[in-house]
């Protein structure tokens, strides 16, 4: 076990390395080499990620992807995704490929209200306290104005505060719940800033306010706090085309296809267990879009799962219907996402996939990103209710497997030649490579 360590941020990276060598890898000269073999050659792009946390001793690449022909509101994108997931990235191209004949994707911000609350506890009496608070709000407004003033000039600021009575679920226990428009800003700094200064605020005027008895006056800030459950920052995307228009296989006629899609779509609405694993699917496009562009992706699947319990029930994200000969699928999803500020204007990388996205604005970003998120799922059930995930997964897994056991290119070729004929399992893999190096 390693021994406990003070001032480990303070060491330069050279000697955090050491320490870990000593402490954690035996001195392995292997596990060294492996961080520094990661570091940027270029001094001054590795030092802006040294310094994007805290601690770094390496970076940690994920692929950079893109998937092409996604027709969304009759304009073409090319997606940028990060993500190392196999399959993820072909399915999602297979399935922009399918709908750019079929009228491409439709999608449409419906809402982009953010919320954040300031959790604190009051002893007094409710009226008292309503009173106050209306009293009170213009300075809460006012006081915030030094952080608003540049948001308000790009078209937004605080849209509502309001008092909560929540004592009959704890003891003494009120909100202020506050709503913000942010923009093309994901907006979690200004909201804090605005929820901390509300606070602050809050605590003062409750000392000078004259119908407070002593023991009133004492509001108790809990704490102060954006809200990634954003049920009003909401965008809807969906395909639609003539039932007839969807694959006609042998096993499967369209409508049958149609009724089965509709019926798997079904089963995630009112099965738990099949719809984390549907909204896991949707998700693997949601984040890869939004890990390219420099978004939260721990914060939008938050929200996301969430929104998929609004009802009570975990249910899918997603929704299809057979309707006068049309197959219909939609997604509705809520998705704060940024298109400034945070890693977007430093992150070379983020810089190039939003440059690749045309410059979006937030809502587009919105858009495009519950599109991707909607065409992996379309892919995915595609593959279930057909040939089954496993098909396309292996073929994109067994570059994975070959590099595991460090294939050559020539071994490489051929056997991706053999398993164009051949099921690939991981067993069947490992003989061909021992049959090819005996
Ligand atoms: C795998 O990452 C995602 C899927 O399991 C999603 C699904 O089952 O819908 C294929």
């Amino acid at each position: 076990m390693a021994p406990v360590v003070s001032g480990f941020s303070k060491l330069s990276k050279e000697d955090k390395i050491k320490w870990l060598a000593e402490h954690h890898f035996n001195n392995d000269k292997k596990a060294t080499e492996t961080l520094i073999t990661y570091w940027n050659s270029n001094d001054k792009l590795q030092k802006l990620h040294d310094e994007f946390t805290e601690n770094t001793i390496s970076n940690y690449y994920l692929p950079f992807s893109v998937a092409p022909n996604f027709l969304i509101n009759n304009h073409r994108y090319t997606l940028p995704m990060t993500i190392e997931e196999s399959s993820v990235v072909a399915a999602a191209s297979k399935a922009a490929k399918f709908w750019q004949t079929r009228g491409g994707f439709k999608a449409e911000v419906l809402s982009t209200t953010k919320v954040g609350q300031v959790h604190f506890t009051y002893t007094g009496d409710l009226k008292k306290l309503h009173h106050f608070f209306e009293e009170i709000k213009p300075n809460l407004i006012k006081n915030v104005s030094p952080i608003t003033k540049n948001m308000e000039k790009r078209g937004g600021g605080i849209k509502n505060i309001e008092l909560i009575d929540k004592t009959s679920e704890i003891e003494n226990y009120y909100q202020l719940h506050c709503t913000f428009e942010t923009v093309d800003a994901m907006g979690a700094n200004f909201i804090n800033s605005c929820l901390e200064q509300f606070a602050k605020t809050l605590v003062s005027e409750a000392q000078d306010y004259a119908d407070f008895s002593t023991d009133e006056s004492r509001i108790e800030i809990i704490m102060s706090i954006l809200s990634n459950y954003v049920p009003e920052c909401l965008v809807r995307a969906s395909v639609s085309c003539s039932v007839k228009d969807l694959p006609n296989t042998e096993d499967l006629s369209a409508t049958q296809y149609a009724q089965k899609f509709v019926r798997a779509v079904h089963i995630a609405e009112i099965e738990p267990y099949r719809a984390v694993t549907h909204n896991k699917g949707i998700m693997n496009g949601i984040d890869a879009v939004v890990l390219a562009t420099g978004n939260d992706f721990r914060a939008i699947e938050a929200g996301a799962h969430a929104y998929a319990a609004k009802d009570g029930r975990y249910k899918s994200l997603t929704h299809a219907e057979i309707r006068d000969d049309q197959f219909i699928f939609s997604i509705e999803i809520p998705l704060a996402l940024g298109t400034v500020g945070g890693l977007t204007s430093l992150h070379p990388l983020v810089k190039l996939a939003l440059q690749l996205l045309e410059k979006p604005n937030a809502k587009k970003l919105m858009e495009i990103t519950a599109v991707a998120g909607l065409a992996q799922n379309f892919a995915a059930i595609n593959s279930l209710i057909t040939t089954g995930i496993q098909q396309g997964h292996m073929k994109m897994h067994l570059m994975n497997i070959l590099n595991q056991f460090e294939a050559t290119t020539s071994e490489k070729e051929q056997l991706i030649e053999y398993f164009k004929t051949n099921t690939v399992t991981h067993s069947e893999v490992v003989t061909q490579i021992e049959k090819l190096r005996a």
